[in-house]
C-alpha cells in the first residue's frame, strides 16, 4: 500500500480539465457561432469553477464539414473563430488565472481542402505520398470504379475509400469523405506534424489533445475485414508506439500535459501510451465504458445501460492501468457523446435529474486519473428537446438517419435512435442565462438551444447552494485538497447490488469508500461505521445500510 504518491500522480491527479466545444461555448461577435473571444469573456466563470486546463476543440482553418475536425491549415486560425491576436489574448488571460490551453491536434487526417491534398489531387508525387492513395484497377471509370481496396467502413457510414477519376486512384478516409487519412509511414509527414507541434509550442502552448491518434498507423497491406468494419487492422496499428514516441520527441512535448483519444483500444496499449517511462503521452481517453448501452456493440440501436458491465469495465481499467503505471482521463461526456444524465441517469423529473447529475460526477471525479468536464456538464445540461431531423447539424447523425431507414426502420424509429445517440445531443449552446438564446449569442445560433435554458443555466446555478454547478465546485476543490483522491490506490469493491458501483481509495492509513446508486430505487449499502461523509449528493447520512435513489456518496476513514 502506498503512503506517498508519485510525482506524476500528484501532477496529473491534482488537475481538472474542461472541454470547450468552441462553436457552442460563447459567441462574442454575434454571428451565431462561438469563438475565441467568447472563451476569453467567460474565463472568470471557468476560474471560479476551479479548472486548470482548457481543451479547446479545433479552431484552425477548416471547411467545417466535421466542425473543425477537418483541418485545412494546422498553423492558423479559422476566421469564424477569430484571429491569432484573439488566441494570444486568450492565452494571456487564461495564464493570468492559472489555466493552460490544450490544443486539439487532428493528425490522423486532413481536410481535402488542405494544400497538401490539393497538390496530391493535382498529381504531385510528393503529396500523393502524404496520403493513403491506392491504384484503382486499369479501366476503372467514374461511373464504374470497381471494388475499393478494402471493404472497410467509414466511421460516419459507407465505404472508407473514395475514387478519384483524374488519378485513377482511391484514397482512404476513415471518417468523412472530406477527411483524407494521412500516410504516417512517410517520414516527411511525420516531420511536418512535429513542426506543427513546435509551432504551437513557440506560441506558448503547453498542453495537447490528439484526435483518434491510435488510428494513425495503417497496415502494410490492404485486406478485407470479414469479421468487422476494418478497425482491427488499423486500431493500435503496427508502428503506433514508435510513431508516437517520435512525434513526442521531435515535437518537444515529452512530459507536458497531453492526452490521446484512443478509439476501440486495449488496456495494454493504453499503459504504453501513458506510462511516463514509454515517453508517449500523459494519459488516454478510452471509450469502452461508453458502449455499455450499445446492443452487440451497435451504436445505432438502443438499450438500457448495463451497469454491471459498466462496473466491470471501470474496475478493469482503473485497477490495471494503475498496476501498469498508466493514467486515465476520467470522463462521461464530450462533444461526440450524448449527455450522461440523459443516458446513465434520469432527466425525467427535477429531483432525479438533480440527483443523478451529481451522482455521475461523484462516480468519476473520485477515481484515479484526471477528470475532464465537458461544457455544460457542470450545469447538468441534458440532451435537447429536438423534435425534427432538420434541427440536427452533425454529418454522422444525418447520415445515420438515412442509413437507419435504408436498414428498414420507419422515419419515426430512425428519429428516435438519432435523438438518443446523436453527437448533437451535447453540442447545443451552453446555457449561460435565461435571456433569448440562453446568453450564448444575440442572434439565432448555428444549432438550437434546449428549452430548459429558462431554469437550467449558469446564472441561476451560480447562486444556488444546491445546484449541480455548486456540487461540481465542491468535487473539484476536494480533489485539490486530498492527496488520496489525486494518487491513492484504487480497488473496486464487490457491489451489494448490480446497479451499484463501489470503489475504495487508500493512501497510508486513510481510506475513502465511494458508492454510487445507478437506479431510482433504494439499494443496500456497504458498512460505513466509523467513517465520515466526504461528499454526498444528499444532505446528511442515510439511515443504516441503505443507498437512496441515485445516491452518490463518499465516506472517509482517517
Ligand atoms: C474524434 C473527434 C470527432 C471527430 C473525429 C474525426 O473522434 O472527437 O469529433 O469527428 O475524431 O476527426
Amino acid at each position: 500500500m502506498s503512503c506517498v504518491i508519485s510525482e506524476r500522480d500528484a501532477r496529473l491527479g491534482s488537475k481538472i480539465a474542461y472541454e470547450i466545444y468552441i462553436r457552442s461555448f460563447n459567441d462574442s461577435n454575434n454571428d451565431g457561432v462561438g469563438d475565441l473571444r467568447g472563451i476569453t469573456e467567460r474565463l472568470d466563470y471557468l476560474a471560479t469553477l476551479g479548472v486548470d486546463c482548457l481543451w479547446i476543440t479545433p479552431f484552425f482553418p477548416s471547411p467545417q464539414n466535421d466542425n473543425g475536425y477537418d483541418v485545412s491549415d494546422y498553423c492558423a486560425i479559422e476566421p469564424k473563430f477569430g484571429t491569432m491576436e484573439d488566441f494570444q489574448e486568450l492565452s494571456r488571460e487564461a495564464a493570468a488565472r492559472g489555466m493552460d490551453l490544450m490544443l486539439d491536434m487532428v493528425f490522423n487526417h486532413t481536410s481535402t481542402e488542405h494544400e497538401w491534398f490539393k497538390r496530391a489531387l493535382a498529381g504531385d508525387s510528393k503529396y500523393l505520398a502524404y496520403y493513403k492513395f491506392v491504384d484503382a484497377e486499369p479501366g476503372a471509370t467514374e461511373e464504374d470504379p470497381g471494388t475499393p481496396p478494402t471493404n472497410w467502413e467509414s466511421k460516419f457510414g459507407g465505404n472508407a475509400w473514395e475514387y478519384v477519376p483524374s488519378l485513377n486512384k482511391w484514397y482512404l478516409h476513415l471518417f468523412d469523405v472530406t477527411q483524407a487519412d494521412l500516410n504516417w509511414d512517410n517520414p516527411e509527414v511525420r516531420a511536418e506534424l512535429a513542426n506543427v507541434l513546435r509551432f504551437w509550442r513557440s506560441n506558448g502552448v503547453s498542453a495537447f489533445r490528439f484526435d483518434v491518434v491510435n488510428l494513425i498507423s495503417k497496415p502494410a497491406t490492404w485486406e478485407d475485414d470479414h469479421e468487422g468494419d476494418g478497425r482491427r487492422f488499423y486500431t493500435d496499428g503496427p508502428h503506433i508506439h514508435e510513431y508516437l514516441q517520435e512525434m513526442v520527441r521531435e515535437g518537444g512535448i515529452d512530459g507536458l500535459m497531453t492526452v490521446g483519444e484512443m478509439s476501440s483500444t486495449s488496456i495494454d496499449n493504453c499503459i504504453r501510451y501513458s506510462n511516463p517511462d514509454c515517453h508517449e503521452l500523459g494519459m488516454a481517453f478510452s471509450f469502452h465504458h461508453l458502449k455499455v448501452d450499445y446492443p452487440d456493440g451497435e451504436k445505432w440501436a438502443l438499450m438500457d445501460p448495463d451497469i454491471a458491465e459498466l462496473r466491470r469495465l471501470f474496475a478493469d481499467w482503473q485497477e490495471q492501468m494503475a498496476e501498469g503505471g498508466g493514467w486515465n482521463a476520467l470522463f462521461w461526456s464530450n462533444h461526440d457523446q450524448p449527455r450522461p444524465n440523459s443516458r446513465f441517469g434520469d432527466d425525467s423529473t427535477h429531483a432525479s435529474w438533480l440527483l443523478s447529475s451529481k451522482m455521475l460526477a461523484v462516480c468519476t471525479h473520485l477515481m484515479r486519473g484526471t477528470p475532464y468536464i465537458y461544457q455544460g456538464e457542470e450545469l447538468g445540461m441534458t440532451n435537447p428537446d429536438f423534435a425534427s431531423i432538420d434541427q440536427y447539424r452533425d454529418v454522422e447523425s444525418i447520415n445515420y438517419y438515412r442509413i437507419l431507414q435504408e436498414r428498414g426502420h420507419s422515419p419515426k424509429e430512425a428519429f428516435h435512435i438519432v435523438h438518443e445517440r446523436s453527437r448533437d445531443d451535447s453540442r447545443t449552446p451552453v446555457q449561460w442565462d435565461d435571456t433569448q438564446y440562453a446568453g450564448f449569442s444575440a442572434v439565432e445560433p448555428w444549432i438550437g438551444v434546449d428549452g430548459s435554458y429558462t431554469w437550467l443555466n449558469a446564472a441561476a446555478e451560480s447562486n444556488d447552494p444546491n445546484s449541480v454547478l455548486t456540487f461540481f465546485k465542491r468535487l473539484i476543490a476536494l480533489r485539490k485538497a486530498e492527496p488520496i483522491i489525486q494518487g491513492g490506490d484504487i480497488r473496486f469493491v464487490d457491489e451489494p447490488a448490480p446497479c451499484v458501483i463501489a470503489y475504495e481509495r487508500t493512501l497510508g492509513d486513510e481510506r475513502v469508500l465511494v458508492q454510487c446508486n445507478f437506479s431510482g430505487d433504494e439499494q443496500p449499502a456497504l458498512d460505513l461505521s466509523g467513517g465520515e461523509v466526504l461528499v454526498s449528493n444528499y444532505d446528511g447520512a442515510a439511515d443504516g445500510a441503505i443507498l437512496r435513489p441515485w445516491e452518490g456518496t463518499a465516506y472517509i476513514w482517517r
